[in-house]
Parts: C-alpha cells; structure tokens; sequence
C-alpha cells in the first residue's frame, strides 16, 4: 500500500476492473496512427508514462523494441504485467511530474509517450514535468503526447491544457513541434459529451518548420 496517492491518478485505481477491458478494447495502432512514422523500424528503446494496462507497451514489445513502462496505479500495473508477460517491458512504479526513479538510471530514449496522461498534471506540475521528459529522450528523439479535452469524468483530476501551452514549454527544452493535431474522441458516449483530443509531437534538437495544424 503506498502512503500518499500520486496525484493525477485520482479515481482510476476505484474503476481500474471496467477501465482496463476499455482501455485494452483499443487498438493501438489506431490510436497511434498519426505517430507512427516518428516511431523507429529498427528496434528501439521506448518509455510509455502512464502506461495503464500496458497496451501500448505489449505492442511496442510486438515490434521488437524494448519499452519501459511507468505506472503508478498498482490496480493497472499490476495486472497489466500479468497480461502483458514481455521480457522487452520493463515496469516501473514512478510518476510525473518528477520520475525520480527512472531520472536516476540515467537512460535516453528513441521515443517517450504520454498518452492521456498530461492532462493529469496541473501548471505548476506541468512546468516542473517537462524538463524532465525532454532529458529522457534522446538528441533526433521523439516526444508523443495525447492530451484529452472537454467533461472531466467523476472523481478524477483533470485540467484544460491547450496545445499552445505545451509547445511553448516543449520549445523551452529543445523539442521542436512536428504534429499538432485535434481530432473527436474515437468512442461514441464521449464523442457526444464533447471530449476532443489533441496529438502532439516532437522531435528533440532538430529544427523542423512549425507543424501542420489539420483537422481530421
Ligand atoms: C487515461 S489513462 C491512459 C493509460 C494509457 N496511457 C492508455 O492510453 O491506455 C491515464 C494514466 O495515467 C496515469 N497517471 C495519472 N497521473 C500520473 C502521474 N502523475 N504520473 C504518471 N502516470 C500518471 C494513470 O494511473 C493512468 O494509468
């Protein structure tokens, strides 16, 4: 039992059972489509923040990479190792905005996502996070984010992040924005309560021109 619970991750462990069938009903590659050309062929070295049921870890594995996998939620990371039994998934108990844990080994990534997972994080938390997802990935590296927007589910901790405000804090730490993409929630009940989601990424230490803002 952890003492204190990690802020952002307030309501998930108490819905955790029906969550991880609807998180796990979601393709990854869908999810992933706009993305992929930023995620290496060749096998790489990739970190997934807030992993949840690990998904997106076991099809990072499925292509060869190996993948380190940081969920703070026990009731996700505990049965997502279960589901997901990769000798390329590394799972690690850590969380924004500090990742202590993972700061401290010193690795760099070919690719750091953050899918639905920035959102959780207030201003001053974001400020605090950024730097240190930028020191994680490596130089030519890339950084993916989905960020959603709209109703806040019941019990969980939640804020309006505009993509403008992400970009000017990525640009800070070298991450050069090459997506900026809003598109509807892919699932019908949220789609109609009006949860829209933006796609951002970046690619660290290179000077790309200013990304594409397209609606899909
Ligand atoms: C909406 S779920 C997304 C899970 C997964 N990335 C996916 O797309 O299916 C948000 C996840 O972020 C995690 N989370 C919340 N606050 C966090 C924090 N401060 N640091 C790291 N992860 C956090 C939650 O525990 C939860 O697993």
């Amino acid at each position: 039992m952890k003492s204190a619970q990690v802020s952002g991750t307030e309501g998930y462990a108490e819905e955790a059972e029906e969550l991880f069938e609807l998180y796990e009903s979601i393709s990854a590659a869908d999810s992933h489509r706009a993305v992929l050309h930023l995620i290496p062929t060749a096998p790489g070295l990739i970190l997934d923040i807030g992993s949840g049921t690990g998904r997106d870890a076991a099809w990072f594995a499925a292509m060869g990479h190996r993948v380190v996998a940081v969920e703070p939620t026990d009731a996700f990371r505990l049965p997502a190792m279960a589901l997901h039994p990769s000798p390329r998934i590394e799972w690690l108990d850590d969380s924004l905005p500090d990742l202590a844990l993972l700061l401290a080994r010193g690795e760099r990534f070919d690719v750091v996502m953050l899918t639905a997972v920035w959102m959780h994080l207030d201003a001053q938390q974001r400020r605090r996070a950024m730097p240190n997802v930028a020191s994680l990935v490596r130089e030519g590296g890339a950084v993916i984010m989905e960020i959603r927007h709209g109703p806040v589910p019941a019990g969980r901790r939640m804020f309006e992040v505009s993509p403008e405000e992400t970009i000017e804090l990525a640009q800070t730490q070298g991450l050069h924005p090459v997506l900026n993409l809003r598109t509807e929630s892919s699932q019908d009940q949220n789609r109609v309560a009006g949860v829209t989601w933006t796609s951002l990424a970046f690619v660290k230490g290179k000077n790309e021109r200013p990304p594409p803002k397209r609606k899909r």
